[in-house]
């Protein structure tokens, strides 16, 4: 649906940029702009900014960007429309829209209530009489009964209809209890989903219960039944206890495998414990821990299938900027055992002896050569000095490379110089690849996303120009004439082009926040384009790009890049001095 302009123009203003990604992303101001980790892939060095002036993000390295709107469109998986109701909420603006409208947002909003609910109505369930093996089998499993208050652990009855009763009973509809997926279906009737299963919630970060993990209470199969995905709820992305470990004061988070062992880490006081709801691993999953925490200690099952989990994962944290230990369980499949076993005082000393990834890593290498024989210690120590050479610090290279020395029975300098060497081979690499880039100019200007293209370049440069320079000053649109959008070679350009237009002579605010109808890669691209224009504004540029488009308008048959280049060179020298 259409939101009147001058609404939207209202909630940009009452909702700053850096104060809406302030909220998921940590910013660093720097000059006119912030800077911070992108929250939409992983880094390690800031390349996600935020200019407060132009009400914009941007990620040079991933290249997503926009205004307020889109930012909470790819941050929370919403819809236009349920984004600018979300900005609205938190401004605390009325949203002017017909009440038959069933947005997702306001689905979204019945879901977490039904759920919270749930949550409620199964911890009632485990001090009912109809619950006692529920909180037998909790109490088997060491679990204290402030701990399940905390965790809200709760019991699913014996019974098919128990839930569907009380939540209808609450004013849910049977669809809302499908869209949770709280029941299953039979012959058009629906029927309780989880069954005689101990009950654990879980809780995202802004502490909605968006799902259940239900573990039976003996041995058999399947241990665990889960929610699947749901309009609130994706596996893939979010983490069992994080809405506890996200405020831990302990300054890392605890990666384990099990619902069970994140809740007993919890009992005795390791509250930064999570866990990954039975997927592996994902990429979501580490962007989303390096939002809270710098370090992350790997404990894994100390069986094989955890070890090879841990392997993977450790790459994967590390792409984030996490930094990685690995806890090696002794005497104990888990930490759940570990600690009833050997308690809490025994696990920290695990932790205080887990070792970080380069030392992981480093014993991985050396375990693969015999370090006995001439040839496979060479081997050992180039392929250590590759690692080394990837460190950031130069305390770290110095202490590892003192070990691997040791270990190869070496010299420091003559390690020293393998590390160089190994630094400089990817230098090179690197170079190589950037000279790649900077010799195919035509190919370099195109979009990043595959669904934009330039066909003609020329034209598509002055459309860029007109834009971008227009976005600075407005006024300049009024040099365009009856220049339309349609005129454009690039469509996504035209159609940016006349909303613009649109708003100026409307007396509207022209800026790119306010844009409407544009796809997150069509709205990541104009801002792309905006952000890399760094020139001074000045008519002359203006009206060299709008010459330039009426020009190939009539004879549209420059695009090599001879005539790029020279037209791009004349494009900057009109532009004045860049910064
Ligand atoms: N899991 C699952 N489905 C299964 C088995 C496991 O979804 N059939 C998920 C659960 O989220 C579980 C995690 O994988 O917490 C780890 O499995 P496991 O270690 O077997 O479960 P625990 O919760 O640790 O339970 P327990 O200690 O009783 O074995
Ligand atoms: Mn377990």
């Amino acid at each position: 649906m259409a939101f009147p302009p001058s609404f939207i123009d209202e909630l940009i203003a009452r909702n700053p940029i850096e104060d809406v990604v302030g909220q998921y992303v940590n910013l660093k101001r720097s000059g006119a702009n912030m800077f911070g980790l992108c929250p939409f892939h992983g880094e390690k060095t800031a390349s996600f900014s935020v200019a407060p002036d132009k009400g914009i993000y941007y990620c040079f390295g991933c290249h997503k960007g926009g205004g307020a709107v889109n930012f909470m469109m790819e941050v929370e998986g919403l819809s236009y429309p349920d984004a600018v109701r979300a900005l609205a909420k938190r401004a605390g603006m009325q949203v002017p829209e017909d009440e038959q409208y069933q947005s997702r947002y306001r689905q979204q909003e019945r879901l977490w209530a039904l759920m919270k609910e749930a949550a409620r109505f199964f911890h009632q369930k485990l001090y009912e009489p109809c619950g006692a093996q529920g909180l037998a089998y909790a109490q088997k499993r060491g679990l204290s009964k402030g701990i399940l208050t905390h965790f809200g652990v709760g019991y699913a009855p014996d019974s098919w209809n128990s839930l569907v009763d009380a939540m209808r009973k609450k004013g849910y509809t049977d669809q809302e209890l499908q869209d949770a997926d709280l029941v299953g279906q039979k012959n058009g009737r629906i029927y309780d989903r989880f069954r005689n299963r101990l009950m654990f919630p879980i809780i995202d970060v802004r502490g909605n219960v968006i799902g259940f993990g239900g573990r039976v209470l003996d041995d058999s199969k399947p241990k665990y039944l889960n929610t699947s995905e749901t309009l609130i709820f994706n596996k893939r992305k979010n983490l069992f206890g994080l809405n506890y470990a996200k405020k831990s004061k302990l300054g890392y988070i605890i990666l384990v495998e099990g619902n069970l062992d994140v809740i007993t880490l919890h009992q005795y006081g390791f509250d930064c414990a999570v866990a990954s709801l039975g997927t592996s691993l994902t990429e979501e999953h580490a962007v989303l821990l390096s939002r809270y925490t710098e370090q992350v200690v790997l404990t894994y099952d100390s069986d094989e299938a955890g070890q090879k989990a841990a392997q993977r994962a450790i790459p994967m944290l590390e792409k984030v900027g996490l930094q990685v230990k690995v806890l090696q369980m002794r005497d104990a499949k888990d930490p759940d055992e570990f600690l009833h076993k050997f308690g809490a005082d025994k696990f920290k000393l695990l932790l205080e002896d887990s070792s970080n990834r380069v030392e992981y890593q480093l014993r991985a290498i050396a375990g693969k050569y015999n370090l006995k024989i001439d040839d496979e210690r060479i081997r050992f120590i180039q392929e250590a000095a590759e690692l080394i050479s990837t460190l950031g610090s130069a305390v770290q290279r110095e202490i590892y490379g003192h070990r691997v020395a040791d270990a190869g029975k070496i010299s420091f300098e003559a390690m020293n110089t393998e590390i160089g060497r190994a630094y400089k081979r990817r230098l090179a690499r690197e170079k190589k690849r950037q000279e790649k880039i900077d010799l195919a100019p035509a190919k370099a200007r195109q979009p990043e996303g595959r669904s934009i293209r330039y066909d003609n370049l020329k034209s598509a440069m002055a459309e860029e120009g007109v834009i971008t320079l227009a976005m600075k000053d407005p006024s300049l649109l009024d040099l365009a004439g009856d220049l339309t959008g349609e005129k454009f070679s690039v469509p996504l350009l035209g159609k940016v082009y006349d909303q613009m237009r649109f708003r100026h002579r409307q007396g509207l605010e022209v800026s790119l926040a306010v844009l409407t109808e544009l796809t997150a890669e069509e709205m990541s691209h104009i801002t792309g384009i905006c952000q890399k224009q760094s020139g001074a504004v000045n008519e002359k540029a203006f009206r060299d790009c709008l010459a330039t488009l009426r020009g190939v308008t009539q004879a549209k048959n420059i695009s090599s890049d001879d005539d790029l280049l020279a037209f791009r060179n004349k494009l900057k020298e009109s532009k004045g001095t860049r910064q």
